[in-house]
């Protein structure tokens, strides 16, 4: 037991999927693994462990925000001794040639808070996801006829005010999207020499201020979860 997580040692698989929502990863669960069992609901943050295609396979919330991912990933890195952790979540389009609900898997994670300075003596970390799992993600969207948009996002530290400065700087520096947890996610991962991956669906449009209906992202959602789950598989081929 750690100080966030009640499960045993043991009770997750080398890989866990992310959501942000609790009660997201119930649904995971629930409609997509076998065995299913609850592992862990500190705080109400729920984590299962089951089985996808007779792979072990854990699924947990991460909460809102880089401090809430950063806490999880730790505990289930270090303690737990997780491989390989990805976040599937939502993010805000920032890029004319995002739509609403189109996928984008990050292939690096700027930042707009100084989390990683922190962990890199005051320098600029390149937070970038593992090449093995983008490999895989990329080659797993190929064979599910599914066309990801692949590059950098932005985390950031603020949901609501951010600076006015920061959307024409992202769409300056060809930032596809903004969310808030990847970039931290990347850097404890590549501390601990394990792997780490984020993708993400459109559920906001930050240039149109177009907002996915609760239908629409049910949609999206699944087509995620598809290349999230194949890609969880190919990788532990
Ligand atoms: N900002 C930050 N995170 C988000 C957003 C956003 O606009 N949309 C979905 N996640």
């Amino acid at each position: 037991m750690t100080a966030h997580i009640n499960a045993e040692i043991g009770d997750f698989a080398e890989t866990v999927l992310m959501p942000g929502d609790p009660l997201r990863a119930k649904f995971i669960a629930d409609t997509y693994l076998q065995d299913v069992r609850e592992v862990t609901n500190v705080r109400n943050m729920l984590g299962f462990t089951g089985t996808y295609k007779g792979m072990p396979l854990s699924v947990m919330g991460h909460g809102m925000g880089m401090p809430s991912i950063s806490i999880y990933a730790h505990e289930l890195i270090h303690e737990y001794g997780v491989k390989n952790l990805m976040r599937i979540g939502s993010c805000g389009a920032v890029c004319e040639e995002l739509k609403l609900l189109d996928l984008v898997v990050a292939t690096g994670a700027s930042c707009s808070s100084s989390i990683n300075r922190e962990r890199f003596s005051g320098y600029d970390f390149a937070a970038v996801p593992d090449f093995a799992l983008l490999k895989a993600c990329a080659d797993t969207a190929e064979k599910l006829k599914l066309s990801p948009a692949f590059g950098n996002i932005l985390s950031d530290d603020l949901f609501y005010g951010s600076s006015p400065a920061l959307l024409p700087a992202m769409q300056k520096m060809n930032i596809l999207a903004v969310e808030m947890e990847a970039a931290a996610l990347f850097a404890i991962a590549a501390e601990a020499r394990v792997q780490a991956l984020c993708m993400l669906t459109v559920s906001d449009h930050l240039i149109t201020s177009e907002q996915a209906t609760s239908e629409q992202r049910q949609t999206s959602f699944n087509q995620m979860m598809e290349l999230a789950l194949e890609t969880a598989f190919e990788v532990s081929k």
